[in-house]
């Protein structure tokens, strides 16, 4: 099956109450982690390549590795431009394959943002691509934000219905409390459900995205800090917050951190138990095996997307 946008998949994911996994993808191992574990599960997937994934790995590899995986496997797989930081990258991508784009004007006030959305929209839409965009700002101490509810950016539901009807984008991106990283909250967990509720109910036909959305798996963190790394105090939403996020209408999780916890992890064992080994495939074998179950418990035991391919 060639790559799809990801129109089908949300309007099935809004009306089965479910949501799809969306990876970030730098390499082949996590490439074939990611689609493995899809595969296995019969669940469609995004894979998500940021404009410094794109800068690493460069397009032609990526394509061609995703190309690959569209050969071995018989699921839908999309291929999404993360975090779109202008016009030029977002044609670029359109311009080369991907089938979704990710246009993030966030950091500009709101007209500017539904200025260069609507530029972003009518373009891609002229040749089949759909394009997602962002409103409110993800909060988190990373920005010196502690996430209270006071001084969180959180999107304001009546803008997101105006930016959407204004825009024509096709699926939003919203901030209700999560934030990129490792280190997602201070104290307990909290997302604002009650907020992403107000959002559905004036925007029910549209997929809604949730970003930052990690768990922070303590395993993984455990199995980094076990074999030598320092990830003190690391901290994510929990697997049951994205689960009701699932079923309360949000069509795409975008994960990257616990990749990277499963990948350093898994080498970082190696490395500590066997250190007279040089040879990469004995040390991304595991890395990319460990990618592969962390996908699977997330699209299994989460996201709610088994068998919905
Ligand atoms: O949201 C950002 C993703 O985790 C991608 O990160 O820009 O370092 O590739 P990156
Ligand atoms: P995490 O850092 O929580 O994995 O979020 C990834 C993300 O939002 C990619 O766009
Ligand atoms: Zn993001």
């Amino acid at each position: 099956m060639p790559l799809v946008t990801t129109k089908e998949m949300f309007e099935k994911s809004m009306k089965e109450k479910f949501a799809i996994g969306a990876f970030n993808v730098n390499n082949m191992e996590i490439i074939q982690g990611i689609v493995d574990a899809a595969a296995k599960e019969n669940s469609p997937v995004i894979l998500q390549a940021s404009s410094g994934a794109i800068k690493y790995a460069r397009i032609p590899y990526l394509r061609k590795m995703i190309e690959a995986a569209l050969e071995e496997h018989d699921i839908p797989i999309a291929l999404h431009l993360d975090h779109g930081p202008d016009f030029e990258t977002c044609k670029m991508c359109i311009d080369n394959g991907f089938t979704s784009v990710m246009i993030d004007g966030s950091k500009y006030d709101f007209e500017q943002n539904v200025a260069l959305t609507k530029q972003v929209v009518d373009y891609a839409h002229s040749k089949g691509v759909v394009v997602e965009a962002e409103i409110g700002q993800l909060a988190g101490i990373e920005d010196d934000v502690n996430v209270s509810d006071s001084d969180a950016k959180y999107t304001d539901p009546e803008q997101a219905k105006e930016f959407v009807e204004r825009t024509g984008c096709d699926s939003l991106a919203i901030a209700i409390g999560t934030s990129h990283g490792a280190y997602k909250f201070k104290g307990e967990a909290k997302l604002r459900f009650d907020i992403l509720k107000q959002i559905k109910e004036l925007i029910p036909n549209t997929p809604i995205v949730l970003h930052g959305a990690s768990t922070v798996i303590p395993e993984l963190v455990e199995l980094c800090n076990n074999n030598g790394g320092e990830i003190p105090g690391a901290k994510g939403v929990p697997d049951e917050m994205l689960h009701q996020a699932s079923l309360e209408g949000v069509s795409k999780i975008n994960v990257d951190t616990d990749l990277r916890l499963a990948m350093t992890g898994a080498i970082r064992e190696v490395f500590n138990n066997e250190p007279s080994v040089f040879d990469p495939r004995k040390y991304l074998t595991p890395a990319r095996d460990l990618i592969e179950q962390t996908v699977q418990h997330k699209i299994r035991d989460v996201f709610g997307s088994s068998n919905k391919a």
